[in-house]
């Protein structure tokens, strides 16, 4: 019988768990979203309001559906309010210890049939469905930063999911109105594999000093057609993120084109992260290097 997903689960609402959470919501499904404490759920609910609250503003939703997008969302600092959930996405930092532990606790709170995704952009979707006693009820369902606007889903599938689940999956995705590509599990999979090696030379070029940092983005903007410039990409992604996605395709591959920029080690050293702390390509100082302006 195929895999329908009603009641929701998203753990970790940062800016893609809450954006995540904001897209089922949309789509009409109930939402459990869980944060480690109450001030990282009142920022889970800063996110929420703020981004519905922006689509109000600009006459993309109407009062009656951001209320009803907001009356969904349940958030709760329990994990044990997830026990019913069809449905658990995973959304939290990109620490091996962390997820593994996480889904070692989900597997003992979620009812057997539940379905238990991870959201990672950089770790291994078999080795965390390994911590789990149904790994065959694991995948990845991976979104893009902003989730509410990116219309992407990769589906990972690993060698231990069940026949048909990545196909459920991708209906869901469907539902959200995303389109779904279904992957392997090799670091980055597929947009990542593919983009973290191009933004990751923009950072060694700006370092170079090939050209400064808004030369870089306006030439790739205006030169190739990408809606934003990738040292602003860079930052709207997380420095973090990019740093750990460069760092996977480093392990796995051994390539030296796949080795993080100094540059943003250094970045992510300082905690300047890009957006999400106000900082990092862009923000209140640009980074000192021989190109800047
Ligand atoms: N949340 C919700 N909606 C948002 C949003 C957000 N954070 N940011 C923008 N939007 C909405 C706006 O409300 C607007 O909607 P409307 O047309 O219905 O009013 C629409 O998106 C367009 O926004 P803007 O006009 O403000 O800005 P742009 O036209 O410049 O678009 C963008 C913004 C969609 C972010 C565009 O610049 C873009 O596509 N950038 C590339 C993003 C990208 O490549 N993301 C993937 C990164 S890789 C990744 O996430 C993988 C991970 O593992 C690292």
């Amino acid at each position: 019988m195929a895999n329908t997903f009603e009641t929701v689960g998203v753990v970790g609402l940062g800016t893609m768990g809450a954006g995540i959470a904001e897209v089922f919501a949309r789509a009409g499904i109930a939402v459990v979203g869980v944060e480690a404490d109450p001030a990282a759920l009142e920022r889970g609910r800063g996110h929420l309001e703020g981004s519905t609250g922006k689509a109000l503003a600009r006459g993309r939703l109407t009062e009656a559906e951001r209320d009803g997008i907001l009356g969904r969302v349940t958030l709760t600092t329990s994990l044990g309010d997830l026990a019913d959930c069809d449905l658990v996405v995973e959304a939290v930092p990109e620490i091996m210890d962390v997820k593994r532990s996480l889904f070692t606790e989900l597997d003992r709170i979620c009812k057997p049939s539940a379905v238990l995704a991870t959201n990672t952009s950089s770790l291994p979707v078999t080795a965390i469905a390994a911590t789990t006693s149904r790994p065959g009820r694991v995948v990845g369902m991976h979104f893009f930063n902003p989730a509410p606007v990116m219309k992407l889903v990769e589906v990972v599938r690993t060698v231990t999911t069940e026949d048909g689940l990545a196909d459920d999956v991708a209906a869901l995705a469907r539902r959200l109105g995303k389109t779904p590509v279904t992957v392997g599990d090799r670091a980055g999979f597929v947009v990542n594999r593919l983009l973290l090696p191009y933004l990751n030379h923009a950072a060694v070029l700006l370092e170079s000093g090939l050209a400064t940092r808004d030369g870089i983005d306006t030439a790739m903007r205006l030169g190739a057609g990408f809606p934003m410039g990738p040292l602003t990409l860079l930052d709207l992604i997380g420095l973090d993120t990019s740093y750990e996605i460069c760092e996977a395709l480093f392990a796995e591959s051994r390539e030296r084109r796949h080795a993080p920029a100094p540059l943003l080690r250094e970045l992510v050293a300082a905690g300047l992260l890009g957006r999400k702390s106000g900082r990092g390509f862009y923000g209140e100082e640009a980074p000192s290097t021989p190109s800047s302006e």
